[in-house]
């Protein structure tokens, strides 16, 4: 614990510690402000369901178990409009290793500053983020993807959207697909689309040779950044015809 807490004064405590235990303590305390500055939180935000479902996370600090943070958000041109986000810590969602601040039903086309400070035995150290909801749009990646050969020697690629993804008859999304191979040790690679279909006929591939299918998908008029890449999908085409 002690170890976690102070990090390289590791040494100098089991030697101290048998001296003069209060004072040790003092001392490598103060030696953990020079080693340890409190860092500012790495503050990451996106919106994975435009518009009202905008995320930021920051990783849990390791040497820090009772830091503690303040998560404020604004509008630029209102500071009056100051509010707090509504604070996950690691564990009590999916994630385990990140806070989560959620901030919900942000305004369009509006600039937003974001202050996430962490507080830690009277110490203070705030990460300042900006943006607009347009700009950090990001959809969770396509689900479900399925790679089947047709009878006519193409491939039939099919997906269906994020589900997280929740006003997709108002802000509908596009889609790219990535394909891999490797030849003779070197990898290669096809990016298609975008498509606004979620059902794609690809012409012949080579049959016998191995290829991993990718799907990403973004807001259709370009918001943002495309989600991640889904899951590889493994497909072989078949060498005789089906
Ligand atoms: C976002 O809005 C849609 C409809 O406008 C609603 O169905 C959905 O639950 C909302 N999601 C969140 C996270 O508020
Ligand atoms: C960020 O929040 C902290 C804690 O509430 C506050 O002390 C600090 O002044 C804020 N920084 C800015 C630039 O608003
Ligand atoms: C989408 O794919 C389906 C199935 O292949 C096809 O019937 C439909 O015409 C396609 N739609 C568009 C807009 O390309």
């Amino acid at each position: 614990m002690r170890a976690a807490v102070f990090g390289g004064g590791y040494v100098t405590v089991i030697l101290l510690i048998s001296i003069v235990e209060s004072q040790a303590l003092d001392l490598l305390r103060g030696a953990g402000t020079s080693q340890n500055p409190l860092s500012a939180p790495k503050v990451h935000c996106w919106c994975s369901s435009y518009p009202n479902a905008t995320l930021c996370t920051w990783p849990k600090p390791p040497h820090f178990p009772t830091t503690h943070y303040i998560a404020t958000y604004s509008e630029r041109h209102n500071q009056a409009s100051t509010k707090e986000c509504h604070l996950l810590p690691p564990g009590s969602s999916s994630s385990e290793k990140f806070w989560i601040c959620q901030l919900p039903n942000l305004k369009l086309l509006t600039d937003y500053i974001i202050n996430i400070t962490a507080v830690h035995s009277g110490r203070s150290s705030s990460h300042l983020t900006s943006f607009m909801l347009e700009d950090i749009v990001k959809p969770d990646p396509p689900v479900d993807v399925r790679v089947s050969p047709t009878n006519n020697r193409k491939l039939l690629v099919e997906w269906s959207p994020p589900p997280t993804w929740t006003n997709l008859a108002i802000f509908p999304l596009k889609y790219q697909i990535i394909y891999q191979w490797e030849n003779k040790g070197i990898r290669r690679s096809v990016n298609l689309g975008p498509y606004e279909n979620t059902t794609v006929e690809l012409k012949a591939l080579t049959p016998g040779r191995p290829y991993l299918f990718q799907v990403c998908a973004r807001e259709l008029l370009g918001l943002g950044k495309c989600s991640d890449w889904s899951m590889p999908v493994k497909i072989t085409i078949p060498r005789k015809r089906l």
